[in-house]
């Protein structure tokens, strides 16, 4: 009788997941984009180190469904980049953690991978850039606030992928492009005596049409649509609104906007229409 139940939990045991073999490649996918450094996540979960210690932590916030943040809901129409940990995946940690959290075999271990440094689309075709770094304040509550980027181009673009870059992610909760085809925003900017202006209005500046450009900690970069691009006339500005949280210090945030180019007039255009569930 002994000896069964002992050999039913060594059976249990070596079936059970390990860091290398099962969990660390569903952590690196779902989680690494904001749990590593220099990222939002407030640690790493890269390595056996970093999770053993949080393992229950880590499975209560997944149970709970507030890890990793994913707002949509409903189960009906496919996300591009979605990072909700499937089914077998949920039971996978489930198991694992059960079992106390194994590290495993050391054949089975992977490279912990590499993340790009710098721009995720490569190189751009134009980097615009904040004038000047934004001091946000250490406390005090949110605030959203708005800077005029000129694009100084001697002819119109085609735009077909966008992405942003702060220096900071602690201080930045999520930014957005727009464009400013009047320089509206920039007597907005005249009338406020710090860098950029305050507020959620925009003057006249709006997004392109069919287009979001926004950033938020974690987000991984996509080019637009194939074929689709929209257009950036010459003297136009972008306007970059920032939505800001202060961290307990001052926390300089300057965001640049790298842009690429089509080579030719787009050959298609998005569009959106209402949908609701069935
Ligand atoms: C889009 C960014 C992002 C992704 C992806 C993400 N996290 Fe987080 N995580 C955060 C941030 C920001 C915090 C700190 C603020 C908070 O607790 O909401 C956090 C906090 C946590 C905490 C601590 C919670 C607490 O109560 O203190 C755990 C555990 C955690 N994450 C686990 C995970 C796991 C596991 C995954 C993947 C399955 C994951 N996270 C994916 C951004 C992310």
């Amino acid at each position: 009788m002994v000896l069964t139940l002992a050999l039913i939990l060594l059976q249990a045991q070596a079936a059970a997941p390990t860091f290398h073999r099962d969990v660390a490649p569903i952590l690196w996918q779902r989680c690494a984009a904001c749990h590593r450094p220099g990222e939002v996540g407030p640690f790493a979960l890269l390595r056996y180190a970093d999770v053993r210690k949080r393992s229950e932590q880590i499975l209560e916030r997944v149970e709970a469904g507030a890890m990793p943040p994913w707002a949509p809901t409903g189960e009906s129409l496919p996300f591009q980049d979605d990072r909700r940990l499937s089914p077998a995946e949920k039971d996978v940690l489930r198991r694992w953690v059960a079992a106390g959290a194994p590290e495993g075999a050391l054949e089975d271990r992977r490279e912990v991978p590499q993340f790009p440094e710098g721009w995720q689309l490569g190189t751009p075709d134009l980097v615009l850039e904040m004038p000047e770094a934004f001091v946000v304040p250490e406390d005090g509550p949110n605030l959203f606030r708005n800077f005029v980027v000129p694009a100084r181009q001697k002819q119109g673009r085609w735009v077909r992928a966008v992405e942003l870059r702060s220096d900071n992610s602690r201080a930045v909760h999520h930014a957005e492009v727009l464009l400013d085809k009047t320089h509206s925003a920039r007597r907005c900017d005249a009338r406020d005596a710090g860098v950029g202006f305050a507020g959620e209005t925009a003057g006249g500046a709006s997004k392109p049409e069919g287009f979001f450009l926004g950033w938020t900690p974690g987000k991984v970069a996509r080019g637009h649509l194939a074929g689709t691009a929209w257009r950036l006339p010459p003297a136009a500005d972008l306007l970059l609104q920032l939505h800001l949280v202060p961290t307990g210090k001052p926390e300089p945030v300057r965001v640049k906007v790298g842009l690429w180019f089509a080579p030719e007039v787009p050959s298609s255009s998005p569009s959106w229409r209402a949908w609701a569930p069935r």
